[in-house]
């Protein structure tokens, strides 16, 4: 019966994670998969997350489905926390916001959706993408094509190559775009290059589609937001997905959200009704659990003022790591230009090993990056950083 089904050959990030736990080595250290560990190596449990939790075990009740859109309090929520309580896209109604599992779901059934209303409209994304956007919206049905993105000679953007392919794009293409923390270079546009580049977004009456799983993770909360809250204000519309897997350590949970920017109330209430069919059709609708706890964090002054320190805290800790790499690699390889790791932002550095340097970093040293030489700067620690200098030099030196 099953004799034609394909061997699945694993995913690049998941699989190697999965190998990751299997390696019996106790000195192995795990820089491949998106997930911030503490100092210590641990994933953390947030102090404002167990506070909510605990008040929630203290008001345990009956568990109904909830509506196909989600938690009604964790929808405001997210809609505040990416767009600011205030702004006029908020207050006017023009946003639809449904609660999606964690920022893949929220990117799948936005495919869906725009599978079945722009089926004729083509999918860019950045060259290179994080490796299930393509696999995404392929599996929607769509074809996806790149845009330059980044140059492996300066490790930095090639804006100008960027801005003129999305220049060249027909109408109502569906641009895919990073809104913070590029993943997986960690190399982001600044916020002269967004501006530049949603003008061109606007004359071409372009349909961009963010994807915001690090919010928090590159400059702060409000910063992270910019390249949102700039498309409200000029009008545009557009998808964006959002997760908190990360900034509250909540991966297993599944919780995140897809929001529409629409024109107007009226245009935003078709597109929820069709969010919702969209939905239905997947799975029905989400899990409580989550969304209850970040809607509660959000919402609550004191958790939300804790939430929001532990989060600069894991992100000025990135930031210590990335130095104290650059500073091992340079002692080790003096005049190297490594400058990357340090302008890099957010979770991950575009490191530039080789497949090859990436499978020597994994079996000499134990050391696990993506063979595309992605690294998540956020498994680096006090304890292993020296190490992982010491194996990148050399590797690199090894060429
Ligand atoms: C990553 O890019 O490593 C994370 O977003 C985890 C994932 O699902 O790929």
């Amino acid at each position: 019966m099953f004799l034609h089904v394909d061997p699945y050959p694993g995913d690049p990030i998941l699989t190697l994670n999965e190998d990751f736990q299997k390696d019996p080595r106790t000195d192995k250290i795990n820089l491949s998969i998106g997930i911030y560990f503490d100092e210590q190596g641990r994933l953390p449990v947030m102090d404002a997350v167990r506070q909510a939790e605990s008040a929630m075990l203290s008001q345990i009740g009956p568990k109904p489905y909830l509506p196909m859109t989600g938690n009604p309090a964790y929808r405001e929520a997210v809609q505040h926390l990416l767009f600011g309580a205030d702004h006029e896209a908020v207050r006017s109604g023009r946003i639809a916001t449904i609660q999606t599992l964690g920022g893949s779901g929220g990117l799948k059934v936005g495919g869906d959706f725009l599978k079945r209303y722009f089926p004729n409209s083509q999918v860019w994304v950045s060259d290179p993408t994080w490796d299930n956007h393509r696999a995404m919206f392929e599996g929607a049905g769509f074809q996806v094509n790149t845009y330059p993105y980044y140059d492996p000679e300066t490790k930095g953007l090639k804006f100008d190559a960027m801005l003129s392919a999305i220049d060249a794009l027909p109408a109502q293409s569906i641009v895919l775009l990073h809104a913070c923390c590029h993943n997986p270079t960690g190399v982001d546009l600044n916020q002269a290059q967004w501006r530049q580049l949603i003008e061109v977004i606007q004359r071409r009456r372009l349909l961009p589609y963010l994807d915001i799983a690090y919010q928090g993770f590159g400059d702060g909360i409000e910063e992270d937001a910019f390249a949102l809250r700039a498309l409200a204000d000029a009008g545009v519309s557009f998808f964006v997905a959002n997760s908190f897997s990360k900034s509250f350590s909540l991966y297993g949970e599944r919780v995140g959200g897809l929001s529409v920017v629409c024109p107007d109330k009226a245009q935003a209430q078709l597109v929820l009704g069709q969010l919702m069919s969209a939905v239905r059709r997947n799975y029905s609708s989400p899990p409580t659990h989550g969304s209850q706890i970040v809607a509660r964090v959000l919402q609550t002054p004191d958790l939300r003022q804790m939430w929001e320190s532990e989060l600069t805290q894991m992100r000025d800790r990135i930031k210590v790591m990335r130095q104290r790499l650059y500073d091992g690699v340079v002692a080790r390889l003096p005049g190297r230009d490594v400058r990357y790791f340090i302008d890099q932002r957010g979770m991950f550095s575009y490191t530039g090993v080789s497949p090859q340097q990436a499978d020597a970093l994994r079996e000499q040293h134990g050391v696990y990056v993506l063979r595309s030489g992605r690294m998540c700067a956020a498994g680096l620690n006090a304890n292993n950083v020296d190490r992982v200098a010491e194996a990148f030099a050399a590797v690199l030196r090894a060429g």
